[in-house]
């Protein structure tokens, strides 16, 4: 499997202290208010279940699946909800837990739709941030940030290529060569 690794970007120990760092973060923002936090699968899974298990105040998690829309590389901006949430989110503190901010058309998409069903406050956790040029991305407002990177693809830790490498320990760079390969 490592062979379409070219390095490895984040290691196990430095995403585990930036998320104690993150929840450490949260749990004090949020005190007192048993926020609803929205893992966007299928992505957001390994970070959003070691940053729960480290928030000590009372939270309920929910889970959203959406995809983009047509033309894979470039999108029109529409994105379609794949499973929605169980259940209503009027009057809530969210937090939506997402894995990466790249051209912020999803995360612009889900703040703006969940949104509109008056929840009390909306905030965006993502464990990554992809550092391109104004023109290439959305400026969307990310309150909890783990790491800006640069942009190239990463895999591991909930992040996929084609669906694989999800399983990863730890954030690598793909290897170029994986897609010249297919
Ligand atoms: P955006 O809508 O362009 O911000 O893309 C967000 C989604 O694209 C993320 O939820 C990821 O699933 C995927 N994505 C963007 N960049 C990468 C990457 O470098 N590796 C793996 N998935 C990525
Ligand atoms: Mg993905």
């Amino acid at each position: 499997m490592d062979c379409n690794i070219k390095r490895m970007l984040i290691s196990e120990e430095a995403i585990r202290s930036r998320i104690d760092e993150l929840a450490t973060e949260i749990a004090r923002d949020y005190k007192g208010r048993k926020p609803l936090l929205i893992g966007i699968l299928k992505g957001s899974v390994v970070f959003m279940a070691d940053l729960i298990r480290k928030i000590d105040i009372p939270i309920e998690i929910d889970f959203m699946s959406v995809s983009s829309y047509g033309n894979d590389t470039s999108s029109s901006g529409v994105v379609r909800i794949l499973k929605d949430l169980d259940s209503p989110i009027t009057g809530r503190d969210v937090l939506i837990i997402e894995d990466i901010l790249d051209s912020g058309l999803t995360l612009g998409y889900l703040t703006r739709v969940l949104g509109e069903r008056q929840p009390k406050s909306i905030k965006i956790c993502s464990l990554l941030y992809k550092m391109r040029s104004a023109d290439e991305q959305l400026p969307i407002d990310i309150s909890y940030l783990g790491f800006a990177i640069e942009n190239e693809f990463v895999i591991g830790y909930g992040l996929d290529y084609a669906g694989f490498y999800r399983n990863l320990p730890f954030i690598g760079i793909l290897d170029e060569k994986a897609y010249s390969n297919e």
